[in-house]
Order: structure tokens, then C-alpha cells, then sequence
């Protein structure tokens, strides 16, 4: 009881001695020099506008991130600087040039080539519905959200291969950039955060939901008898005991949330140990991890061949003869792979073309073709 009353006593003392010596030494620091923020001319007007997405009924509520909400301010500057090439250590390529509208964002050859002339050994991935991809961008799912995606390519050697000092200084001296993000954020400082947060809001309002499959759930049109009969496939598990046919995609590439992406990592059986490409493994060294891919979605796949993240197949039949008997085998294959011991799920040729049909339903013209997604004036 003593020692305690001792003990409160001299704490009672010590506390406000310590705080007066941290103070005066926090007091004592030199003064940080004042940030050389570019004076705002009083025609600048700093009044943003809130973006209205609009999106189909049949998707899900968007959740967007508190500290970067879409505006229209913001959407036009992150269309802006995602078509122009300033971002780039020469001034020659911008995000557009690998992600082609015409190709749903995605890049027709199957390793881009970046400003050095240098390739990687990934294809393009499209843009496509990504304000509801909730995490794992990128092939290995290495980027957790659009903003943090968007600060790889810039610096990325073997694509725009620039630094964000250079970057944004570029766009601080340029005659139009700094009333834009003035406009847009509030602040005439430009930098790699708010960079990223315009490009990931313009990215966020590439939505495509008009393909006539959204028609048909719009109750718009009425499929064929072969596209219902692929559409059955698609959502069907094959049960060789039961005689039922089925094609198995549905797990990974659901039509049930709109996407036809689960946005997870899965290794869907394309190659054997060793891997060429160990995808999410290459990130995290785990084993259980090798040949793990980021499920793309299957939305406009008629614009963006070739297909898988190493190119492989140039067609959708090559895709469709994979999956129905040239799975291989490998320790981390996927247990919704459940058709391996087959080699796949084993369809006919009238099956097959039955899926493919169905698949044509998920291209939508109006997506490539919609001039808010291209370049502006
Ligand atoms: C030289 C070509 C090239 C350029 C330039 C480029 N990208 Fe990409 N992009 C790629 C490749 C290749 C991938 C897949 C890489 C991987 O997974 O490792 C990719 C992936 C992405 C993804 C991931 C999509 C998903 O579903 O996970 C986004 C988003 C993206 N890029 C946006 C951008 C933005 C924004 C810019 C400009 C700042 C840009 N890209 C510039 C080639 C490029
Ligand atoms: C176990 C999950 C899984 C199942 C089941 C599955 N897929 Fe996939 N799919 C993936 C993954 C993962 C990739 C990317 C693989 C890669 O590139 O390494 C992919 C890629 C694709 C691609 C290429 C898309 C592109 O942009 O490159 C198409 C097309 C495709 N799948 C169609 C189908 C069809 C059709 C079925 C049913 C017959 C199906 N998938 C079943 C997971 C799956």
C-alpha cells in the first residue's frame, strides 16, 4: 500500500516533467519548409460535380472507396490522363495504347510491348465491370484495389517505364493538368495519389451491360433453343453416373452476380508442373500457390483474343476443346476442376456449339463502341 502511494506520487511528478522535456524538444525542431503550392487564379472554381453511375439492376451494389468518390470533375481528368501518353517516361505511350477500347481494354497482341521495346510475358488483362472487382488485381491478384493498380504501370520498366516525380512534374508545368485536378481534388499540387484516383475513377465507370444477355434477364429478348441449351451447360455440373451433361463453368465465372468472374484465384488446369508462369506462387513463394490465375471475366471475349494470361489460345473453340477434354494435371488444379480424371467435361460437338452460342450472348457492342470510354477531344 506504501509502495503503491510512493509509486503515484512520483508518477504524479514524473509525468509532467517528461511532457515538458518532449515538448520543448518537439519545439526546439526546425520549422518544415512550406510546400511550394502553385497560386489558384481566382477563375478556378473548385465545385465537383457527383458522378450518377448508372449500372444494371441485375448487378450488385458498387461499394466505393469513402476517400475517392466518383465526380464528374474527376471521371473526365482520369479519361484524360488514361489516353494521354504524358505519363510515360518518353511521352510515347499511355494506359489506352495497351488497354485498346475497340479490344474491351485489352491489347490484341499477346504481350504488349512497353516504351523500351521490351516485353512481359503476361497478356493485357480488359477493363471491364472492375468498380466490383473488390480486390486481387492483375493476373496474380497482387494489386488490392484500381488506385493501387494504377501506380504499377507507370514505373513498371517493361511498360511506361517513368518515375512519378517525373510524372507529376510533367503534369505540374503542363498548361491544362493543374486547373484540372484543381477541379477535380481541390488542389492545384499534383501527385501520384491523386493520379491514380482520377484514372481509378474513369476506370470505374466502364461498365458493360447491354450484351443480349443482360436483354434477356431485362426481359428484352428471348435467347434461341441452342443459346438456352448452352446456357444450360454453362450452369450445369456434368454427373457422367446420372447421364447428365454439363460444362462446369458457372463456379468460376458466375452469371449469377452479372460479372462471370468470381474475381479469385484459381489454377482452371492448363498446364503440368513446372509452370512457366507461376502466377499468384510467384508472389507468395507458397507451392499451394503455383498456377493460380485471377478468373477473367468472360464479357466481350469476342473483342479481346487472345485468351488466357499467357495468350495461348487465339479462339474461343480452342477455349471450349480445353475445357471439354485438355485439362492437365497438376497438385494445386482446382477441386471445382471436378471433370479431371476425364481430362474435362467431355462435350460433343453439337454441346459445344451450344456453349459457344451462349458465350456470344456476353459481347456487347455498345461497350467498344461507347464514346465516353474513348478518347476525348
Ligand atoms: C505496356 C502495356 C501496358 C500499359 C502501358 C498499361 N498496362 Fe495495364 N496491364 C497490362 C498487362 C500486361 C496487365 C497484366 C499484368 C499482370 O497481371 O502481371 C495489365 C493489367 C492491368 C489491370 C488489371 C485488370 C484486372 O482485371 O485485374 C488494370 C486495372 C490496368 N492494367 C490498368 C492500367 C492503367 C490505368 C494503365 C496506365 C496508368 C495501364 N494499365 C498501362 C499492360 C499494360
Ligand atoms: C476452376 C475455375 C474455373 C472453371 C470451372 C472455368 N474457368 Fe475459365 N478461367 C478460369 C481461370 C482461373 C482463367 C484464367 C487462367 C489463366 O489464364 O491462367 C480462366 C480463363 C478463361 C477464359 C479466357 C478469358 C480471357 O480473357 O483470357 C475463357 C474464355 C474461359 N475461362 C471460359 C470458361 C468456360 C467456357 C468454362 C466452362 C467450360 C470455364 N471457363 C470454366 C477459371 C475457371
Amino acid at each position: 500500500m506504501i509502495l503503491n502511494l510512493v509509486f503515484v506520487y512520483k508518477k504524479k511528478i514524473y509525468i509532467p516533467i517528461l511532457l515538458f522535456v518532449v515538448l520543448s524538444i518537439w519545439n526546439c525542431k526546425p520549422e518544415k519548409p512550406k510546400l511550394n503550392i502553385p497560386s489558384t487564379p481566382p477563375e478556378w472554381e473548385y465545385n465537383p460535380v457527383p458522378f450518377n453511375l448508372s449500372y444494371p439492376q441485375h448487378f450488385p451494389p458498387i461499394s466505393f472507396p469513402i476517400d475517392n468518390p466518383l465526380t464528374m470533375q474527376g471521371v473526365e481528368l482520369g479519361r484524360k490522363l488514361f489516353y494521354d501518353p504524358i505519363l510515360s517516361g518518353d511521352g510515347t505511350q499511355a494506359c489506352a495504347d495497351c488497354h485498346k477500347q475497340a479490344n474491351a481494354f485489352t491489347d490484341p497482341s499477346p504481350f504488349s510491348t512497353g516504351i523500351d521495346g521490351l516485353q512481359g510475358n503476361r497478356n493485357a488483362m480488359t477493363l471491364i465491370n472492375l468498380a466490383w472487382a473488390p480486390h486481387s488485381l492483375f493476373w496474380d491478384g497482387r494489386a488490392h484495389s484500381l488506385e493501387h493498380q494504377a501506380l504499377g504501370p507507370v514505373v513498371n520498366p517493361i511498360e511506361m517505364h517513368n518515375t512519378w516525380k517525373n510524372a507529376s512534374n510533367k503534369l505540374q508545368l503542363h498548361t491544362q493538368y493543374p486547373r484540372l485536378f484543381y477541379e477535380a481534388f481541390g488542389t492545384a499540387n499534383i501527385d501520384s495519389n491523386l493520379v491514380v484516383k482520377a484514372i481509378a475513377q474513369f476506370e470505374r465507370t466502364l461498365i458493360s451491360g447491354n450484351s443480349r444477355f443482360d436483354r434477356w434477364i431485362k426481359q428484352e429478348i428471348i435467347p434461341t433453343a441452342l443459346e438456352l441449351q448452352g446456357f444450360n451447360l454453362f450452369i450445369t455440373d456434368r454427373n457422367v453416373n446420372a447421364g447428365i451433361s454439363g460444362a462446369d463453368c458457372f463456379h468460376c465465372h458466375p452469371h449469377s452476380n452479372g460479372m462471370f468472374t468470381d474475381f479469385l484465384l484459381h489454377n482452371n488446369g492448363l498446364d503440368n508442373e513446372p509452370f512457366a508462369d507461376n502466377g499468384l506462387g510467384e508472389l507468395t513463394g507458397n507451392p499451394s500457390d503455383f498456377g493460380k490465375f485471377r478468373t477473367p471475366t468472360l464479357r466481350n471475349w469476342a473483342f479481346s483474343a487472345p485468351y488466357m494470361h499467357d495468350s495461348r489460345f487465339q479462339t474461343i473453340d480452342e477455349v471450349i476443346n480445353f475445357y471439354s477434354s485438355g485439362l492437365q494435371h497438376s497438385s494445386t488444379i482446382d477441386p471445382l476442376m471436378k471433370n479431371i480424371n476425364d481430362n474435362g467435361v467431355q462435350l460433343s460437338p453439337q454441346e459445344k456449339q451450344a456453349l459457344k452460342a451462349f458465350l456470344m450472348m456476353l459481347n456487347d457492342t455498345s461497350f467498344i463502341t461507347n464514346p465516353k470510354f474513348s478518347k476525348p477531344d
